[in-house]
């Protein structure tokens, strides 16, 4: 066997050199083994610490850095330093994610997709924590954890439930659109590389002048959309369940650079008090006729992380992150959004994951923030540790102070997210629907019929009649397709459906 070059010793985690790795202390060759080897305790309870927990929700993903490149001038509608000039690159971390399955679950599930970024900016690092589609099943932070169980397992059986899910569907009208776009061949993307990016919310951006805009962000893939039909989708958990990360890791290693074209839709204040849609309902699209896509830059991935535990599993976004230039929105999801992430990740990684490598600002951080498990940045020093003090020299920028907005309503109370002028639950799926190509529409029957077919129990007429309801309201050829596909009576269905007035 050829020698290595002894070069480095192997040493403990604290640095004392080892004598022995294969073989554990023992009383003779075949006696106990002594407790006194605390190099043996150290391997093992390292060992058991190896995991974090999993994500509650987007636990399996794939990351890379890369990079975004400015192409246009958007200084009129915001001033944040990452787009304030042509040409201008900034680097960032972005992480690909499947929702619903657990860490080691497969890649080509019908699921939405993340499609989370850091961008490292020099006022911070932003966080743009979005998804593959515009919108969302639900329009208010409060069902989302409901949401979520009915998207995992069933308590009892263990398993994934079409009776849950559709029973939860069927019960939240709001979840028709994103439901259509989950059923279409949208739900089982071709891996990471071929399908669109969006911040989902509509965000505000913040320009020199100090005016607001409201923003939504769009990430065009460069690769063209590719999808896999729901059979070989269904054939590639069993061939390849790690697909998506594979093809990602396997493009960037060989020089091709997967891209996106950063748009945006921008509308006005006054416009947002007027728009036929609630524009801060992250169920609802801005049409594009009313608000064009506008071209920003270019996004590039040309780098795999050589660990994928250091970057891909610890990384950690907050839509709360926004860096100056850009602001939130009233969305109230945007909103609940703010509060869950940073107590997720403290849960998940602990209080000091921002020191991170991934996470960290590669900037200045300067706080009073200290202490807490972890801690491995120096802790400030001896630096004072409160605010104000006669020592040092930080100082809050009120420059970075955002316009004061107007919310045109001050009565605090429980508003129903599906009250009056906010239950057009149907207008959006349907032109969804009209707009997909004949095979579209035929696939995505299918693909729901396949679903629905999964439904079981003693509430299974209820919960297909009710979810019925909701496609002839959107479009009367899904609901006669999804129908026909069930075996269920149209004519009786559609009677009902007039009886009801729904
Ligand atoms: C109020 C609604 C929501 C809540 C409470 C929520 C909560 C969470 C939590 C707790 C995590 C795990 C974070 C971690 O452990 O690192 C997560 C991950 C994630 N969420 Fe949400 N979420 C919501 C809605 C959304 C929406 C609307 C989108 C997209 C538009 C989204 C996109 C993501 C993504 C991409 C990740 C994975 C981030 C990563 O790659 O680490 N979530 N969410």
């Amino acid at each position: 066997m050829e020698e290595k070059e002894r070069t480095h010793k192997l040493t403990t985690a604290s640095g004392i050199p080892y004598t022995q790795h294969e073989n554990s202390k023992t009383v003779g060759p075949r006696g106990p083994i002594l407790l006194e080897d605390f190099i043996l305790h150290e391997k093992l309870a390292h060992f058991n610490r190896e995991r974090v927990p999993e994500r509650v929700v987007h636990a399996k993903g794939s990351g890379a850095y890369g990079k975004f490149t400015v192409t246009h001038d958007i200084t009129q509608y915001t001033r944040a330093k990452i787009f304030n000039q042509i040409g201008k690159e900034t680097p960032l971390f972005l992480r690909f994610s499947t929702v619903g399955g657990e860490n080691g679950s497969a890649d080509t599930e019908r699921d939405p997709r993340g499609f989370a970024i850091k961008f490292y900016t020099e006022d911070g690092n932003w966080d743009l924590v979005g998804n593959n589609t515009p919108v969302f099943f639900i329009k208010d932070p409060k069902k989302f954890p409901d949401f979520i169980h009915t998207q995992k397992r069933d308590p009892r059986t263990h398993t994934k439930s079409a009776t849950m899910m559709w029973d939860f569907w069927s019960l939240n009208p709001e979840s028709l659109h994103q439901v259509m776009i989950l059923m279409s061949d949208r739900g089982t993307p071709y891996g990471y590389r071929h399908m669109h990016g969006f911040g989902s919310h509509t965000f505000s951006f913040i320009n020199a002048e100090n005016e607001r805009y409201y923003v939504k962000f769009h990430f065009k893939t460069l690769q063209g959309v590719k999808n896999f039909t729901d059979a070989e989708a269904a054939a590639m958990k069993g061939q390849d369940p790690d697909f998506a990360q594979r093809d990602l890791v396997e493009a960037i290693d060989r020089g091709d650079f997967p891209q996106w074209a950063l748009k945006i839709q921008v509308m006005t204040e006054a416009q947002a008090k007027t728009y036929k849609w609630n524009p801060f309902d992250l169920t609802k699209v801005w049409s594009q006729k009313d608000f064009p896509l506008l071209d920003v830059g270019i996004l590039e991935l040309n780098r795999v992380p050589n660990n994928y535990f250091a970057d891909v599993e610890q990384s950690a976004f907050a839509p709360a992150h926004v860096v100056d230039g850009v602001g939130y929105s009233p969305d109230r999801m945007l909103q609940g959004r703010l509060l869950a992430y940073p107590d997720a990740h403290r849960y998940r990684i602990g209080a000091n994951y921002e020191q991170l490598p991934v996470n960290r600002c590669p900037y200045a951080v300067n706080n009073y923030q200290r202490d807490g498990a972890m801690r491995y940045d120096g802790n400030g020093g001896s630096k004072p540790n409160y605010f104000p003090n006669s020592f040092d020299n930080i100082y809050p920028d009120e420059q970075y102070q955002e316009p004061a907005q107007d919310l045109e309503n001050s009565i605090a109370g429980w508003f129903d997210r599906n009250g009056e002028n906010e239950n057009d639950h149907y207008t959006q799926p349907g032109d969804l629907f009209r707009l997909m190509t004949p095979d579209e529409q035929k696939a995505t029957i299918r693909n729901i019929i396949g679903s629905m077919s999964g439904i079981t129990g003693e509430k299974r007429a209820l919960i297909i009649n009710r979810q019925l309801c909701h496609f002839f309201r959107a479009d009367m050829s899904l609901g006669i397709g999804v129908a026909m596909g069930l075996g269920i009576n149209v004519e009786s269905q559609m009677m009902q459906h007039a009886i009801s007035g729904n």
